[in-house]
C-alpha cells in the first residue's frame, strides 16, 4: 500500500479485538472520555470488537497479555494523556498499531513552539511569537512582540489557560493563569478576524470549518459546554477554500503527521491564513469539529470512526515497512490573493 492510498477493510472481523483507549490523566481527562464513549459505541455498532480502556498503564497491561490487536488513540493531551508520543512509543516498541500519528508527528504537534519553528522553516505562515520559558521577562517579550497579543501554555489543550491581551494591564494576569500548567509558555500576535479548522482524514482534506463562537474567542466553555457557537461549513468558498486546505495538509505533513488530525488557523482581515497548530488525537465529542467537517464530505459518525481505526494499517502500523517523508516544499507567504 502507498501511503495516499486509503487501506480498505470491510469486514470488521479484520481489525481483530481493538482497545479504544479514552480518559487518562492529563488535563483533558473528561473530554477524552466523552470522545472515546462515542467512538466506542460507534465501532460496536459497525461490527467491530472494540473494548474500552481507560489510560495507558491500563492499556499496557492489557496488551502485555495479548488482549488487543490494535489500538483506537483518543486520548488527549500530554502526561498521560496519549497525543503527545510516549504512547505511541509504548506501542511502537510492542509491535501494535493504532490510530494516528507515530512519535515524532504526535510530539512535535504536542508542542506548538516547536510546530510554529518548524512551519517558518518551511516558509509557512504562523503568527508572530515569543517563547516564554519560566521566569522569562515577559514585559519585554510583549514589547517585542506589539499588542495585541495571545498568552498560553506551549503544551496544552482546549484552550486551557489561554488568554487576550490588549495592554500591558492585562499581561500579568495572562502569565499567571498560563502558568498554572505544566511546560513553558508561549506568547504570540493576535490575528483578528476569523477562526478556522480543517480536519484530515487519511490523504483526504474534509471541508473546513469556520467557528463564530458567541464569546469572545473559542474558549473551553465555547469548544464543550455553549449551545450557541456557530459552526459554518465549508468555512471559505472557492480557491479560497482550496488554498486553505492546501495549506492545511502542508502544515501536517511537515510535522510528520499521519492518519488524521486538525489544523487551527486564523484568518486576518486581509484574507491571510495564520497556522496556529495541528491536533492529533483532535476531540470526537458531539460538539467537536473533525464530525461536523465529516459530515459535510457525506461521511457519518460511523463512517468517520471506521476510517479512522482503519489509519492503524497505515504508514507505522506493525510489521509495515512504509515510512513517511515530510512534504518539503515551501510556501514564502500565504499571499493576498486568496
Ligand atoms: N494567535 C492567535 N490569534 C487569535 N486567536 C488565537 C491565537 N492563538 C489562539 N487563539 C484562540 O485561542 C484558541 C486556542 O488556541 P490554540 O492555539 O488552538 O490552542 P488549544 O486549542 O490547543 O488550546 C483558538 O481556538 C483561538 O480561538
Ligand atoms: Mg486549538
Amino acid at each position: 500500500m502507498s501511503a495516499t492510498q486509503r487501506h480498505r477493510i470491510d469486514n470488521p472481523a479484520d481489525f481483530g479485538r481493538v482497545a479504544v483507549v479514552m480518559g487518562g490523566s492529563s488535563t483533558e481527562r473528561s473530554v477524552s472520555l466523552d470522545s472515546g464513549r462515542n467512538v466506542l459505541a460507534a465501532l460496536q455498532a459497525r461490527g467491530v470488537d472494540a473494548h474500552a480502556v481507560d489510560g495507558i498503564p491500563a492499556l499496557l497491561d492489557a496488551l502485555r497479555v495479548g488482549r488487543f490487536a490494535r489500538v483506537f488513540n483518543i486520548l488527549h493531551g500530554q502526561h498521560g494523556g496519549g497525543e503527545d508520543g510516549v504512547l505511541q512509543g509504548a506501542l511502537e516498541a510492542s509491535n501494535v498499531p493504532y490510530t494516528g500519528s507515530g512519535v515524532l508527528g504526535s510530539a512535535l504537534s504536542m508542542d506548538k513552539t516547536r510546530s510554529k519553528r518548524v512551519w517558518q522553516s518551511q516558509g509557512l505562515p504562523t503568527p508572530a511569537f515569543m517563547p516564554l520559558p519560566r521566569g522569562a521577562d515577559v514585559q519585554a517579550a510583549a514589547q517585542a512582540i506589539g499588542f495585541p497579543l495571545i498568552v498560553k501554555p506551549a503544551c496544552e489543550g482546549s484552550s486551557v489557560g489561554v488568554s487576550r491581551v490588549f495592554d500591558a494591564s492585562q499581561l500579568d494576569q495572562a502569565v499567571q493563569l498560563a502558568t498554572q500548567y505544566p511546560g513553558d509558555l508561549l506568547m504570540e500576535t493576535l490575528i483578528e478576524g476569523a477562526e478556522l479548522t480543517v480536519s484530515i482524514l487519511g490523504r483526504d482534506v474534509l471541508p473546513s470549518i469556520h467557528i463564530v463562537p458567541k464569546a469572545q474567542f473559542y474558549d473551553f466553555n465555547a469548544k464543550y459546554v455553549a449551545e450557541d457557537t456557530q459552526y459554518l461549513c465549508p468555512g471559505l468558498e472557492g480557491e479560497a477554500e482550496a488554498s486553505l486546505r492546501a495549506l492545511a495538509l502542508q502544515a501536517f505533513d511537515a510535522l510528520g503527521c499521519n492518519g488524521w488530525g486538525r489544523v487551527d488557523v486564523m484568518r486576518d482581515r486581509q484574507g491571510r491564513n495564520w497556522l496556529l497548530e495541528v491536533n492529533t488525537a483532535p476531540g470526537m465529542t458531539s460538539h467537536s469539529l473533525v464530525p461536523k467537517a465529516a459530515a459535510a464530505a457525506g461521511i457519518d459518525y460511523q463512517e468517520l470512526c471506521w476510517r479512522v481505526l482503519e489509519t492503524s494499517f497505515g504508514p507505522h502500523a506493525a510489521g509495515s515497512s512504509e515510512s513517511r517523508i515530510p512534504n518539503p516544499k515551501s510556501r514564502d507567504s500565504n499571499g493576498g490573493a486568496q
